[in-house]
């Protein structure tokens, strides 16, 4: 091959990430200071939001925003579809839930399953849903967490990608736990969604592939690849 028809790395398409967010996004913000600092292999396609007032909006320029007041909607499938066209038309490689605090349609996932993911303040399978830290709390949990994971129709339930965890302290209560979650939740996030714009994971059934080989237990932050 000539050597004028290899890429260079500058050349190089890199993927393009739609993200979802309802609220302050500094889970978006953790991805563009990694895009800005070239620790991403990717670039922000648009931020989606059902709530026009997120602080996640203003995070980036004003033709990357898209918003719709989802409580304007009788319907949940007439929001999530105007949502799924918007997404649809920026041609993601990669959907990623950064803080998005509504329960997608079965029509949204099923027209962007397998390149969708969420991170969720818990360690998955313990605590979907809402309130993880309180309900971490009063079970006496010693660790606690943060998730990523392949978005499914059964909520906060498919695969796991990648998981941070740290521990339970003495006089936690739910502010400080989520405080702390939330540290490691941004270089979680980060971490996978750098393995998913390199390519190196597929959701297959109730799966994780990393390079083609099934994932057995999740990644943990501190030892991805
Ligand atoms: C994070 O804890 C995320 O896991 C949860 O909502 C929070 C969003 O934080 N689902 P931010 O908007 O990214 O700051």
């Amino acid at each position: 091959m000539p050597e004028s028809r290899v890429p260079s790395p500058e050349s190089r398409p890199t993927s393009r990430i739609a993200v979802l967010a309802s609220g302050r996004g500094t889970n978006l913000q953790a991805l563009l200071d990694a895009i800005a600092d070239g620790r991403l292999g990717a670039g922000i396609a648009g931020v989606f939001s059902d709530r026009p007032q997120a602080r996640a909006l203003q995070r980036v320029a004003p033709t990357l925003r898209w918003s719709r007041d989802a409580r304007g909607y009788a319907q949940r499938a007439e929001f999530d579809a105007e949502l799924a066209d918007a997404v649809a038309a920026v041609q993601p490689d990669w959907v990623v839930c950064a803080g998005y605090m509504r329960i997608l349609g079965d029509a949204f996932i099923d027209r962007f399953q397998g390149r969708l993911l969420n991170i969720h303040p818990s360690l998955l399978p313990a605590w979907p849903g809402l309130r993880t830290h309180a309900r971490a709390l009063e079970a006496g949990d010693r660790e606690h967490g943060a998730s990523v994971h392949f978005v499914t129709g059964e909520l906060d339930g498919g695969p796991v990608v990648a998981q941070a965890r740290i521990p339970v302290l003495p006089g936690d209560d739910a502010a400080s736990l989520a405080a702390r979650v939330l540290e490691v939740e941004h270089p979680l996030l980060v971490a996978s969604v750098r393995l998913a714009a390199a390519g190196r994971i597929a959701e297959r059934g109730a799966t994780v592939l990393l390079d083609g080989h099934p994932l057995f237990t999740p990644l943990q932050l501190g030892s991805m690849p």
